[in-house]
């Protein structure tokens, strides 16, 4: 057989490599947010997980605004709920629960390129048992002011993937 060349065998092992990082959003309930976390899967090619149940319907028009037509671009998953999803999971996924309060910062996580980051409910947030089970996957986002309860959620998901990606060296980015 053909020996393939050395770049040839890079760029195989990169495109293996990157891009396979996912993002969960657990009972989303504001259209816009979804669509906007939409719109970032799309940009980085991440696999969006949504758990139901959803506070829309999923032909929202206010989702698909917010998410214009990046949502044929994303590669995304609906789940009747979080036991249906996590029963899929491959058996070397790791996750990391994405909520205020968590003992440790989102910089200080070490990501990998297939890891699950999960984002909790607008009004509630992630259900406190599943923190308190995966305290060493708990990661915060800092905030600077008492008065603030918690950040948006899409914002979140930019910071903590994007944050996920630099760790990474941004591979594979178009520019
Ligand atoms: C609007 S917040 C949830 C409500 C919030 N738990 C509360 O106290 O009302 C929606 C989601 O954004 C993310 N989030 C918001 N602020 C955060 C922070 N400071 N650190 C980590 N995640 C945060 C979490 O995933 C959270 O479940």
């Amino acid at each position: 057989m053909k020996k393939k060349s050395k770049s040839y065998n890079l760029c195989v092992s990169v495109a293996l490599r990157f891009n396979f990082m996912h993002i969960v959003l657990v009972e989303p309930e504001i259209p816009p947010n979804t669509g906007n976390v939409a719109r970032l899967c799309a940009a980085t090619k991440t696999t969006l997980h949504l758990i139901e149940p959803f506070g829309f319907k999923l032909d929202d028009t206010q989702l698909k605004r917010a998410g214009m037509d990046y949502w044929r671009h994303v590669k995304w998953h609906r789940w009747p709920n979080w036991k249906a999803f996590e029963q899929k999971l491959p058996a070397h996924a790791r996750l990391w629960f994405v909520e205020s309060k968590g003992p440790k910062l989102y910089t200080q996580a070490k990501f990998s390129p297939d890891d699950y980051l999960v984002f909790g409910r607008e009004t509630a947030g992630l259900p406190k048992q599943l923190l308190e089970h995966n305290r060493e996957r708990w990661l915060r986002i800092p905030m600077f002011n008492e008065k603030s309860r918690s950040l948006n959620l899409s914002n979140c998901a930019a910071l903590v993937l994007f944050e996920a990606l630099r760790q990474q060296g941004f591979p594979s980015e178009i520019h």
